[in-house]
This record gives C-alpha cells, sequence and structure tokens, in this order.
C-alpha cells in the first residue's frame, strides 16, 4: 500500500482482519484454538456454572459478583423490565410485516426520548443505561411479535429471570425449566465476542461520546446483517427449503457449485470449532429428543458432515441455535433479535469502557482514486 504519513501499514488488511482496533480486557477469542473468554473466564466453565445475570455483571464489572451483588443486579434489571407505555403505542403504529430485528433498531432509537439522562455518559449513569437498555430488550422482542400478531403485549414477571422472562412475554405462558436453562445459556454463549462488526460499530459511535442509546441502536444495524446476526435465520430458511434429509447432500452440493455461501458456516477469527457451537450443538439434540422430533437436528449434522468433507468449514454460533430455537417454537425472524437481546450485554460493556478511556476512534482510508485532475466545466465535458 501507499506509504502515507500517519497511516498505519496493516489498514491495507481488506476487511481489517488481524488488525487492533481497540484494547479491551471483556472477551478474547483464539480463533487457533478455538477458545472464547469472557473477562478471563472460558466460555465452557461459564455455560456449565454461571447465568446470564451473572455473565452480565461480569462483562461489566470485570470479575464475577459476589451473592449481594449479584441479587442486587437481578433486582435492578427486574426493576426495569417495563417498557414506556408511549414506546408501545409507538410501536403499535409500525407495520405489521416489518421485521422484528428493524422494530427493535427504531423501538431503542425512540426509548432515548423517555430517558432524561440519556446524554450522561459518566459511569454511574452509563450503568444505570446500560441495565435498562439490558432489561428492556427482551420487552420489545416479545411486545413486538405480540403486537404484530395483533394480541396485547405479555406484561413483564418481576419474578423471573431474563431468560425464562422473554419466554414468558413471548408465549403468555411460563417455560418449562428446561426451556428456560437452555435459552438462558444460549444468553451466555452469545452476550460478547471480542470485537466482532456490531461491537466495533457501538465502539466507534461511542468514541465520539454519542450515547449509550445512540451507540447501541447503530450495533443492531450491523447486527442485522445475513453475513452476522442474520445468519441464525437464514440458517432454519435453509433447512426448511431442503426439507427433508434425503435432500440435503444435493441441496449443499449445488450451493457449493454456485459458488453460494451456506449461512452457519465459517468464521472470521475462528479456523476450528466455535466453541459456543459445542453447546448449541447439544441443545439442538435434546431438544429434538425431547419433542421425539429429531429431523432438524439430523438434518443440521448432515449439512455439518457435507461442508466439512466438501470445503473444511465448521459452524458458527449461528448454526445450531437455528433448529434449538425452531424446537422451541420461537418464530424464525425472532432469532437475530435474540442474539441482540443477549449482544446488549457486550455492547454495553464495551460502550463503557470505551467512555472509561475514550479517544475518537478516527482510521485512514487508503486512497486509491485518481490525482491531480483538471477540472472540466459541465458544458465542455
Ligand atoms: C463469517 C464469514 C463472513 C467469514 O468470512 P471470511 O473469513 O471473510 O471468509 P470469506 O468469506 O473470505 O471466505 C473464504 C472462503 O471460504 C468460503 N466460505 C466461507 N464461508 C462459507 C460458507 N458459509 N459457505 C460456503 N463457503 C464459505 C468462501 O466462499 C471462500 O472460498 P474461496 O476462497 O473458494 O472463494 C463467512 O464465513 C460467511 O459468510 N459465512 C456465512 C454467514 C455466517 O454464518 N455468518 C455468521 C458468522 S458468526
Amino acid at each position: 500500500m501507499t506509504n502515507k504519513a500517519n497511516a498505519p501499514a496493516s489498514a491495507s488488511a481488506a476487511g481489517l482482519r488481524g488488525v487492533f482496533a481497540a484494547s479491551s480486557s471483556i472477551s478474547d477469542v483464539d480463533g487457533e484454538k478455538g477458545e472464547l473468554i469472557y473477562q478471563g473466564y472460558n466460555i465452557h466453565d461459564l455455560a456449565k456454572h454461571s447465568t446470564f445475570e451473572e455473565v452480565i455483571f461480569l462483562l461489566w464489572n470485570k470479575r464475577l459478583p459476589t451473592s449481594s451483588e449479584l441479587s442486587e443486579l437481578e433486582r435492578s434489571l427486574r426493576a426495569s423490565y417495563e417498557i414506556p407505555a408511549e414506546l408501545v403505542a409507538l410501536m403499535k403504529q409500525f407495520p405489521r410485516e416489518a421485521d422484528p430485528i428493524d422494530v427493535l433498531r427504531t423501538a431503542i432509537s425512540a426509548l432515548e426520548f423517555y430517558d432524561p439522562n440519556a446524554r450522561d455518559v459518566s459511569r454511574e449513569t452509563s450503568i444505570k443505561t446500560a441495565i435498562r437498555l439490558t432489561a428492556q430488550f427482551p420487552t420489545i422482542v416479545a411486545a413486538s411479535d405480540r403486537i404484530r400478531r395483533g394480541l396485547d403485549p405479555v406484561p413483564p414477571a418481576g419474578s423471573l429471570n431474563i431468560a425464562a422472562n422473554f419466554l414468558y412475554m413471548l408465549k403468555g405462558e411460563k417455560p418449562s425449566e428446561h426451556d428456560a436453562h437452555v435459552f438462558d445459556i444460549c444468553l451466555v454463549l452469545h452476550a460478547d465476542h471480542e470485537l466482532n462488526a456490531s461491537t466495533f460499530t457501538a465502539r466507534v459511535v461511542a468514541g465520539t461520546l454519542a450515547d449509550m442509546y445512540a451507540a447501541v441502536t447503530a450495533a443492531i444495524g450491523a447486527l442485522s446483517g445475513p453475513l452476522h446476526g442474520g445468519a441464525n435465520t437464514n440458517v432454519m430458511k435453509t433447512l426448511l427449503e431442503i426439507g427433508e434429509i434425503e435432500n440435503v447432500e444435493p441441496y449443499i452440493k449445488k450451493a457449493l457449485a454456485e459458488k453460494r455461501k451456506i449461512m452457519g458456516f465459517g468464521h472470521a477469527v475462528y479456523k476450528t470449532e466455535d466453541p459456543r457451537a459445542t453447546h448449541l450443538r447439544e441443545f439442538s439434540k435434546q431438544a429434538g429428543e425431547s419433542a421425539g422430533d429429531s429431523k432438524w437436528y439430523e438434518m443440521s449434522r448432515k449439512v455439518e458432515e457435507i461442508i466439512m468433507r466438501e470445503k473444511g468449514l465448521y459452524p458458527n454460533v449461528d448454526f445450531f441455535s437455528a433448529s434449538t430455537y425452531y424446537m422451541m417454537g420461537i418464530p424464525l425472524d425472532l432469532y437475530t433479535p435474540i442474539f441482540a437481546i443477549s449482544r446488549i450485554s457486550g455492547w454495553t460493556g464495551h460502550v463503557l469502557e470505551q467512555y472509561t478511556d475514550n479517544k475518537l476512534i478516527r482510521p485512514r482510508a487508503e486512497y486509491v482514486g485518481r490525482r491531480d485532475i483538471p477540472y472540466v466545466p459541465i458544458d465542455q465535458r
């Protein structure tokens, strides 16, 4: 690349692969080992022993909570579940066919109007904003699904944790302990993932000292793309399109021959199995077994086997989450908003970290255009 004064040599890497664009202690991905850590804790230990609420504390505070700190956070989150009535009224004006991830993005942008302290980016107020956002994402997603189906939103249940409360608000009945637990671990697994596209977006916006609502609204926009959080919905669409296990091989081979990407495979950082996929594969299997219908799990395994054989690619976090959510009876277009319900904890953690030691993020572009072209008046062109 051209060696411009003040332009780092590494900036020419397409897609910024391998470029360190922030310092963070929140999470780390080791793509060679297939390892993910949150604040030093291995994701496998957290998936086994922790809860989403505990992980939220960890991401925001760089350490695990004591039991009284955890109770205090749970109390604050539950006290913030409810969304302003004005927001529900606004959401009722949205088109019924609007994509729920776009509804979430717009609702979060509007939520700022009802927070008189939104512009205060001090640590103390930002933690309160982070609690509010994390508590209200599930309420907005569940309400948007009820509204589009012509139903009244189910008021949040302050006695339930975030995972159980979301499933309760979505369906209007308390989830089984098993489903609530599996969903809770899904939230743990999706909570943070270093400098992925939406988190980077949140940090860029926060770096201008714009408020947390602005940063998170932009992050939702980044998450919605099919190469990022939009992949999980597309995985289930693909499985439904394939339809039957005997169709898997010809379908995948044809798609690969046409150079189409199979959603839920490959990763910008992992060169081996995504550690989150290991848990989700098991959840998908269990969901099939307990429903007495392992079709989607079996089909997923077959797709996995063919993609490994043909392309040497591993499944990522989106692949088995699709069939897991499908077996829980969750509508396909809510999978990406569910990703956001979890990732809000990481986004807000990164925004808090960015505010603490802020520097405006302003990289350079490698100019590849022409120079010194004489200006020709329009009537002479
Ligand atoms: C995630 C992703 C964007 C990472 O991409 P990347 O590291 O930039 O890799 P590339 O897109 O450059 O792909 C490298 C090669 O692998 C192939 N590849 C990558 N992912 C693939 C997939 N899901 N299906 C088929 N082929 C794939 C590419 O076609 C390319 O092959 P080529 O060298 O023969 O052209 C990419 O794997 C992808 O698009 N996956 C599907 C979407 C998805 O699941 N996203 C969620 C990520 S958590």
